[in-house]
């Protein structure tokens, strides 16, 4: 649509002089991110020519995601999540360093205070899915081990639910655990399947209106602690889901799709444990920490 040329310089004066009025702000980094908000907020609304009908219908969505949200439901950080800003965000923070492993997306389902397991224990504590050994070493970018760092894991079961959606309280398909004095980790857990974000409410009513599924690609979550370290919070994904390229909030990296290999019925297990009737799976994720300062 072309805008005369005077209803443009009408439009630029009123962004500009919103943009002004933060010039007396002490706090430069408020002023920078506020001064910044407004640009690219007009920006938006001229350029999408906004009708006052559309501003009415985005004013009572974000009116529903206030509605839904409560202690235990984030619709915002929902709504950020599936227009990307979250992995943004992620991002922009997670510098790339060396070959340091990647940072994704820390989601909802996270869990202070899981159990703790030793190395070669079983996070499932019940939750049902196929069996999955895991296991890797965690070093520093440049190549040392590092013993004693902390792995919290944690993961859907096989109906795609975590154990907090189940409404009881359950600890499962979550734990910790430390590397050894050899920088190696190793767990039993489920192989990962795919499952929705919470698409119930405005967030789910705008990926339908899109066309776009809520469905996230299969993965198990890790965060991996040391003090000499930067916190590394990520998942893995199986290489060969259909959903590794749709994710529902961006979350994939391709450095972070492992193979998930298939172990026939019967096949022994690195721990001599006795799987009866059952295929089970096994996978490795070797951690790469970034020094804290980087
Ligand atoms: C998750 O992986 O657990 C998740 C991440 C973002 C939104 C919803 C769920
Ligand atoms: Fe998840």
């Amino acid at each position: 649509m072309t805008v005369p040329p005077e209803q443009q310089a009408r439009e630029a004066e009123l962004a500009h002089r919103v943009e002004r009025s933060f010039d007396a702000c002490t706090n430069p980094r408020l002023r920078m991110i506020m001064t910044a908000l407004v640009r690219h907020l007009h920006d938006l609304i001229r350029e999408v020519r906004l009708t006052e009908h559309e501003w009415t219908q985005a004013i009572d969505f974000l009116t529903r995601c206030g509605h839904i949200t409560d202690d235990k439901r984030q619709e915002f950080i929902l709504l950020s999540d599936v227009l990307g800003s979250s992995m943004q965000t992620v991002t922009v923070n997670d510098q790339a360093c060396g070959d340091a492993t990647e940072a994704t997306v820390f989601g909802p389902f996270f869990v202070e205070g899981s159990p703790q397991i030793p190395v070669g224990g079983d996070i499932a504590f019940g939750a049902v899915g196929e069996p999955c050994w895991l296991e890797g070493t965690v070093t520093g970018a440049a190549g040392e081990i590092i013993p004693n760092a902390r792995i919290e894991v944690w993961e859907a079961d096989e109906d795609g639910l975590y154990d907090v959606q189940r409404g009881d309280d359950r600890i499962a398909g979550r734990a910790h655990l430390f590397t050894g004095d050899d920088g190696r980790y190793s767990f039993w857990g489920l192989t990962p399947t795919p499952y929705p974000i919470p698409h119930d409410g405005p967030v789910g009513q705008l990926l339908r209106a899109v066309g776009r599924s809520p469905m996230r690609a299969s993965h198990l979550h890790f965060r991996v602690s040391h003090p000499d370290y930067r916190t590394l919070v990520t998942h893995i994904f199986v290489r060969g889901d259909q959903l590794l390229d749709s994710d529902a909030v961006f979350g994939v990296r391709p450095s972070l799709v492992k193979d998930f290999v298939r172990q026939p019925i019967g096949t022994p297990t690195p721990d001599g444990r006795v799987i009866p009737d059952k295929t089970w799976s096994r996978a490795q994720f070797d951690i790469a920490l970034a020094p804290t300062d980087a």
